[in-house]
């Protein structure tokens, strides 16, 4: 728990922590050994305020405001309220945006009370429109986000056993709801298997028709628990709580729900949208970092199809991923989902435009396959796709050299990625060959142009062999990038 709100404070999502215990460990937080990082900014920490003292009367003794980077001292007694403790507040952190309790007493509890505005996207569907709401402390306030949204009945969580321990399982206990179903992690476990469970789980629950499945997690958990959604008792209502960025900006925005075959990825599905969408940006501050940039890889992908300002916006990994404000990483989430939702509502069911976000996956599933999905995560693989597209679109004269250096820069700014230096070109076009998106006029890239992108461009084998060969020549494909 401490490491998790030391994590958080260095992304910055935290502006004031109370460990409100004695000492002991709760200090641990102000030891820059403990909590330095070559990614996320010390002065990120600046305001953390140490409260030694045992079940003292008053919540916080006054006049303890802390220079940046100063550990200082006051008093609080464990357990109080946000807004008791905020109104003892020196003016200076009442006024902050976030604030956490550390107690021993309750050491895996931590609450906190943010007064930034979420932000809403209407997402307009077959089966009706859904919101998709985006903020911060949200987990800690889902059954009033889910009455709001119009859902009713009880809710059943589902989760996995990563998500579980560090979010699912404190915001079903806030929501006083039963203990969240956890599936096994991984990829491999979207399966039918785990819908299954799922169904089994509900019907041994007495789960009916009106009760809602809440998904906490993931992509994966997005995927399977919308697809169980889809067809338990022919179909019952379902909120997404998106964890990882990939799953907030993507995965659970469009209605697709779907599970694995050993044949292939996502070949049994439904397109069942959920009712809600609740994407609660302060659960990033515990996804790891490489699944943070695999996220942004999409981000790209997104903006580069309709909001190139948004390049603008993302971080660079030379920098640090902590430059980045919690509330930029909200405005990151918003413009990315409002990218999503234009493309889906245009094209619910991927008969035409809805391609366009299959920018970067032409490669990127070739990536993935002959790798057996143990190389790349799906951003990864999508942001080798995303340069290929690019350098077969400028070779055509779709993408200006300009444009072309601009999303190349986009990409790499993500930080590192596997490389592909010995993977065989053949074995990549043979797999490219086998796209769900071909047709007898063979497969169908998606290309990037100055503007956007532009869909069903048939590419000859030798063009991308000759890519290929490029990329994977690069002296950086050996080592990634
Ligand atoms: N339905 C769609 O439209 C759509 C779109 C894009 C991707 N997808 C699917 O999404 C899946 C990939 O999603 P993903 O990238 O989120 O992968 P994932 O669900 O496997 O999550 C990645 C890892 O992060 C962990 N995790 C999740 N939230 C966390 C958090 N807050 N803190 C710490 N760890 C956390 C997970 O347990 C997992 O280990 C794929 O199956 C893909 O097919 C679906």
């Amino acid at each position: 728990m401490v490491r998790l709100v030391g994590r958080a404070m260095l992304r910055g999502f935290l502006d004031v922590v109370l460990p409100t215990g004695a000492l002991g460990e709760n200090l641990e937080l102000g030891n820059p050994r403990e909590v330095r990082s070559p990614v996320w900014p010390q002065e990120r920490w600046r305001r953390l305020v140490a409260c030694p003292g045992r079940a003292a009367k008053t919540p916080l003794r006054r006049g303890s405001s802390p220079a940046p980077g100063q550990v200082t001292t006051g008093v609080c007694r464990a357990g109080v309220r946000a807004p008791e403790l905020r109104s003892d507040l020196p003016r200076e952190l009442a006024s902050s945006n976030s604030i956490v309790g550390v107690t021993q007493v309750h050491s895996a509890v931590y609450w906190s009370e943010y007064h930034r505005a979420m932000q809403r996207i209407e997402v307009a569907g077959e089966r009706g429109s859904y919101d998709v709401v985006v903020g911060r402390g949200l987990l800690g306030r889902l059954p009033a986000l889910i009455e709001e949204g119009g859902v009713e009945g009880r809710a059943a969580p589902v989760t996995n056993t990563t998500v579980g321990p560090l979010h699912a399982r404190s915001a079903a206990a806030a929501a006083g709801w039963g203990q969240p179903l956890e599936l096994q992690d991984g990829e491999e476990f979207k399966r039918w298997e785990s819908a299954e469970h799922i169904c089994r789980w509900l019907l041994a629950g007495d789960y009916g028709r009106r009760d809602p499945l809440v998904a906490i997690g993931g992509g994966v958990v997005t995927d399977v628990v919308g697809f169980a959604a889809a067809v338990y008792l022919r179909g019952i209502e379902w909120v997404a709580v998106p964890t990882t960025l990939l799953a907030m900006v993507d995965a659970a925005v469009g209605g697709k729900t779907g599970v694995n075959l050993e044949e292939g990825k996502n070949l049994l599905g439904a397109f069942w949208p959920p009712r809600l969408v609740v994407a609660d940006v302060d659960a990033l501050v515990t996804l790891p970092e490489r699944e943070l940039r695999a996220g942004l890889a999409e981000v790209v992908k997104g903006a580069w199809i309709g909001d190139h300002g948004l390049l603008e916006l993302l971080p660079n990994h030379t920098t640090g991923f902590g430059d980045l404000s919690p509330q930029a990483w909200q405005e990151l989430v918003v413009r990315a989902v409002r990218i999503k939702t234009k493309v889906v509502t245009a094209d619910e069911r991927e008969t035409g435009s809805r391609q366009a976000l299959n920018l970067g996956h032409t490669l990127g599933h070739a990536l993935e396959s002959v790798t057996s999905y143990q190389r790349f995560l799906h951003g990864e693989a999508v942001a080798w796709g995303m340069r290929a597209a690019a350098a077969i679109a400028n070779r055509r004269g779709l993408l200006s050299d300009r444009s072309c250096a601009r999303l190349e820069e986009a990409v790499h700014a993500l930080g590192p990625v596997p490389p592909l230096a010995d993977l065989d070109p053949e074995e990549l076009l043979a797999h490219i060959g086998r796209d769900k998106k071909r047709d007898r006029g063979g497969v169908a890239w998606v290309l990037p142009t100055d503007e956007g992108v532009v869909l069903g461009q048939r590419v000859e084998p030798v063009e991308v062999r000759e890519v290929l060969r490029q990329l994977i020549g690069e002296r950086r494909s050996e080592v990634g990038w």
